[in-house]
C-alpha cells in the first residue's frame, strides 16, 4: 500500500516535470527519472470503457455478496440518492436502473471515487455531463464503499 501511494507520487513528480512548455534541457544523469517514467505511461494507458483511476480491474461474484448490497444501500441512501433514483428516471444524475449494463464495473467505481478527472477527460462522462448540465461532485467515497454500492447496483438490476 505504501509502496504502491510511494509509485503514485512519484509518477505524479515526473508527469508534472514532463508537463508540456518546460524548457528541453538536456539531461546528463538519466539514470533515476529513466527508471521510474516506466509505470506512469503504463498506468495511464488502460482500456477506455474502465475509464480512469485507481481502480483497474474487479472481480464480480455469483451469487451477490449480501453484505456489500446492504452496505451499498447505506451509502446510497446517505450519499447518492438525493441526486440518483433506483428507477431510468434522471434527478439530478442519471437514475441507476441498467447502469451496470450499460457500464463496466471498473468504469461505475472509478467515475464514483475519481470523478473530477473523469469529468475531465472520459468521454463517457462528459457525454453524462452535457445531458445532466450539474457536475456529480466529490464526495471522497472509498475503494471500499464504491466497491459496496456497485453489489448494491447489481443488485437494483436484479442480479441475484
Ligand atoms: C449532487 C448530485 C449527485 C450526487 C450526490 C451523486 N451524484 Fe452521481 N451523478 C450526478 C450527475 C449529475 C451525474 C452525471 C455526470 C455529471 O453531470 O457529472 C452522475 C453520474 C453518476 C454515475 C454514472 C451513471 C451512468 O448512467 O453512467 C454514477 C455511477 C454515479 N453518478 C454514482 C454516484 C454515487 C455512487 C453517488 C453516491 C456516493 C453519487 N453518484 C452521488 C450527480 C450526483
Amino acid at each position: 500500500m505504501k509502496k504502491t501511494s510511494l509509485i503514485v507520487v512519484a509518477a505524479a513528480t515526473i508527469i508534472f516535470a514532463c508537463s508540456p512548455g518546460k524548457p528541453q534541457v538536456a539531461q546528463e544523469d538519466t539514470s533515476i527519472p529513466q527508471a521510474e517514467t516506466v509505470p506512469a505511461p503504463a498506468a495511464n494507458q488502460q482500456d477506455p470503457r474502465k475509464g480512469l483511476g485507481e481502480v483497474k480491474h474487479v472481480t464480480l461474484k455469483t451469487p451477490l455478496e449480501q453484505d456489500r448490497v446492504r452496505r451499498g444501500e447505506e451509502i446510497y441512501e446517505m450519499k447518492c440518492g438525493a441526486c440518483h433514483k433506483l428507477t431510468d428516471e434522471r434527478l439530478v444524475g442519471p437514475g441507476w436502473k441498467g447502469v451496470t449494463q450499460r457500464r463496466h464495473p471498473e468504469w461505475i467505481m472509478n467515475m464514483v471515487t475519481n470523478v473530477d478527472v473523469m469529468l475531465d477527460q472520459d468521454a463517457e462522462a462528459q457525454k453524462l455531463l452535457e445531458l445532466c448540465l450539474t457536475r456529480m461532485p466529490n464526495q471522497n467515497v472509498s475503494i471500499g464503499d464504491a466497491r459496496d454500492v456497485l453489489e448494491f447496483m447489481r443488485s437494483n438490476d436484479g442480479q441475484k
